[in-house]
This record gives C-alpha cells, sequence and structure tokens, in this order.
C-alpha cells in the first residue's frame, strides 16, 4: 500500500497540487464484519488513514438494496461505526461518517444518471449476476454504480482502496465523470483511482472456500469468544493421517491462523506441516487462542465504546458535516455547470 501517494500524477487538479491524497472508500452495512471483511478490506482501509487524507463511510444507501427491516438496518449502522473505530479507525485522523447523512450525494446522483447510458448499467456485474440468476433487480440494485460513483466523486477523492469486486464500479465511476466533464467542463470532477487492496488473496472460510455471509461460513471479528471457538474448532479439515507431512500453503486452517498468529507463532506452525505428525485438533486451539490475543485490545475499545452510546453519534455527526462541506461544494460545481440554478439565486448558504 506504499505507492498510494505517488499515484494520479498527471491529474491533480487546481486546488490540490500541494495537498495530501484524497483516499475515500464505503463498506456496506450488511451484517457484522467477518476475518475475510477486516482482513480483506477494513485492516488496509485503516492503515491507510496516514497515508493521505482519509474519508470513510458507512454505506446504508447501498445496504437499502438488500436489508428491508428497519431496525436491522440501524444496527449493523451502529454495529459498523462501533467496529470500525475499535478496530482502530481514528475519527481525529480519518472522516467516519454514514452515507445518508450527506444528502448531497443522493442529489449528486441523479445528475449522474443523466449522463449514464443503460448499456454500461446492464453491464455491471451485480445486475448482470441477479438478472442472471432469473431473479428481478429493482432500479436501486440497477442503478447501484451511480449511487457509488456520486460518493466518490463527491469528496474528490483521488484513491479508492477496494476489493477486486468493486474495480468495474470505479470504471463506471471515471466513465460518468469523464462524459460529465466533457459535457460540462473539465475541472468539475475529479478522477479517481482504484487501489486494489492487498487482502485480494482471498480469506478462507470454516468450509475453505472463500469466506462470505452468502456462504453462511464466516467468523465474525467480535464474535462472542465462546461460540467463536466453537466455530472454530468445526472447521472442516482434510481427512489425510496425523503422521504425514503437509504443504501449509494448501491449508486454509494453517491459512486462518497466518491472519492471527505471531510471525514466530505462524512460522513454528509451518514447521510442524511440513514435518508431520500432529493433529489438526492443536491447529484449532491454536487459532481459537490467537485470534483472542490478536482482538484483545479492540474488544476492549468495543466495550468501552458501546458502553458511552453519545460517543459514537458525536464521532458520526462530526464526520457527517466535515462530509458535507466537501460534498456540498463538488455538488454546487456540478449544478452551476449543468445549468441549475446556483446558490447565489436560490439562497441556499453555501
Ligand atoms: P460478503 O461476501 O460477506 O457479503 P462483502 O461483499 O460485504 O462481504 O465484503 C466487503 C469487502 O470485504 C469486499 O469488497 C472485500 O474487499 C472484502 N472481503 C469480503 N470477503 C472477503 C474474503 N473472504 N477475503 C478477502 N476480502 C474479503
Ligand atoms: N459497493 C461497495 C461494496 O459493496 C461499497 C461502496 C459504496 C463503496 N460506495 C462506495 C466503496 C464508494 C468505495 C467507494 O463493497
Amino acid at each position: 500500500m506504499t505507492d498510494v501517494l505517488e499515484m494520479n500524477s498527471g491529474m491533480q487538479s487546481k486546488s490540490t497540487s500541494t495537498a495530501r491524497m484524497r483516499v475515500l472508500s464505503g463498506i456496506q452495512p450488511t451484517g457484522r464484519f467477518h476475518w475475510g471483511n477486516y482482513f480483506g478490506a477494513i485492516r488496509q482501509y485503516i492503515e491507510l488513514q496516514d497515508a493521505g487524507d482519509a474519508y470513510y463511510f458507512i454505506a446504508d444507501l447501498h445496504a437499502l438494496t438488500t436489508i428491508r427491516e428497519p431496525e436491522r438496518l440501524r444496527g449493523f449502522v451502529r454495529d459498523a461505526a462501533i467496529d470500525l473505530v475499535a478496530l482502530g479507525l481514528d475519527p481525529e485522523r480519518a472522516t467516519l461518517f454514514v452515507q445518508s447523512d450527506v444528502p448531497e450525494v443522493a442529489e449528486l446522483t441523479w445528475l449522474l444518471m443523466t449522463v449514464a447510458p443503460m448499456g454500461l448499467l446492464e453491464r455491471c456485474h451485480a445486475y448482470k449476476d441477479k438478472k442472471a440468476r432469473g431473479l428481478t433487480a429493482d432500479a436501486g440494485l440497477f442503478t447501484y454504480p451511480v449511487l457509488m460513483a456520486a460518493d466518490i466523486l463527491a469528496y474528490d477523492a483521488d484513491v479508492v482502496p477496494v476489493g477486486e469486486d468493486q474495480v468495474q464500479h470505479i470504471e463506471v465511476c471515471r466513465d460518468l465523470a469523464g462524459t460529465f466533464n466533457h459535457l460540462y467542463g473539465d475541472d468539475i470532477f475529479r478522477l479517481p483511482k482504484p487501489r486494489l487492496v492487498d487482502g485480494a488473496a482471498k480469506v478462507p472460510g470454516t468450509d475453505g472456500q472463500k469466506m462470505s455471509k452468502s456462504y453462511g461460513n464466516t467468523i465474525e471479528v467480535f464474535e462472542d469468544l465462546p461460540a467463536q471457538k466453537k466455530k472454530i474448532m468445526r472447521i472442516t479439515t482434510d481427512s489425510r493421517s496425523m503422521e504425514e507431512p503437509k504443504d501449509p500453503q494448501q491449508d486454509h486452517l494453517y491459512q486462518l491462523f497466518s491472519l492471527v498468529g505471531s510471525k514466530k507463532e505462524v512460522a513454528e506452525m509451518g514447521e510442524l506441516y511440513r514435518r508431520g505428525g500432529f493433529g489438526y485438533g492443536e491447529v484449532k486451539k491454536a487459532v481459537v487462542a490467537a485470534a483472542k490475543e490478536a482482538f484483545a485490545a479492540a474488544r476492549e475499545r468495543r466495550c468501552e465504546l458501546e458502553s458511552k452510546p453519545s460517543k459514537i453519534d458525536e464521532i458520526l455527526a462530526v464526520g457527517a458535516e466535515r462530509a458535507r462541506i466537501v460534498a456540498g461544494n463538488v455538488l454546487e460545481r456540478a449544478r452551476e455547470a449543468c445549468g441549475l440554478r446556483g446558490s447565489s439565486t436560490r439562497g441556499r448558504k453555501q
């Protein structure tokens, strides 16, 4: 993740040639975060908070396309905010907010919708996959990439760290921004670049497939320890004898251990695999212990945050306020450029 600051060198726009690179990403509150989310995405987002001017948001408008129970959605949003801060997202160093707290983004989505070709959206995988499965999609899912483009453009983002599955959406964002700029003026939207996070190597689930909510094979980061232990002790393993030496890299239990164990422990475990003569039960116990240790400090921070509910509300309110200033300016630029009434005419304060 070290080259972030060197990116986009050819496209620094007027106001930022000396400013820090703006990093932005969003994460959907569609369930409690699991190890795949953390090791594959969140950990890198948190690392990047020092590499640039970071904006991170909880994408509740996007989650509305899948979660239809208001109480569950509210709970997931709150948990996502608490989890992110407990895991190390520092509201002093990064701006953390909830997507729907910035209504400017919804208005910007409409402006972008007017330049979004149907064919481009038809090729986007979330919609295409659903259609291929014979399911009917709503317009929210169909236009999801346009909302995502507005999310990115509203904050003049330079770099968007995402998993591989989201790269297509960044391309759509660049396409829409390019068209809008071409029609109405070159320097309205800043074109962002995707930054593929290192976790593109997939975190395996308890059954060895990619860990995902949709496969029911997740280990949640802040799951109760006894429940987590049970899950880990039930991880599927192969049936080779205990005596047989094994290649650790081929084993998902070892891969999980390598995420939570210390360097030294992981190296020793690798040796044990190559030597043979061990039982998977021992490895599972080691995963349980290492996971407890790896997230102990985060769990403590989480407990503390939960005991002070107003603290998280305050963090999100401050984040939204900062985010709205940036998004308001970008929206104003776009509104005026395409011929809508400007703020001075309609009496809206900037
Ligand atoms: P899920 O598949 O559980 O619904 P999401 O699609 O909400 O997870 O994941 C959000 C982000 O977390 C993804 O864009 C991806 O970057 C990361 N991620 C999720 N699962 C994994 C995994 N098993 N390995 C690596 N990264 C993952
Ligand atoms: N669509 C992303 C996901 O499912 C979440 C997201 C929404 C996002 N808006 C974004 C990510 C803007 C990066 C930038 O993972």
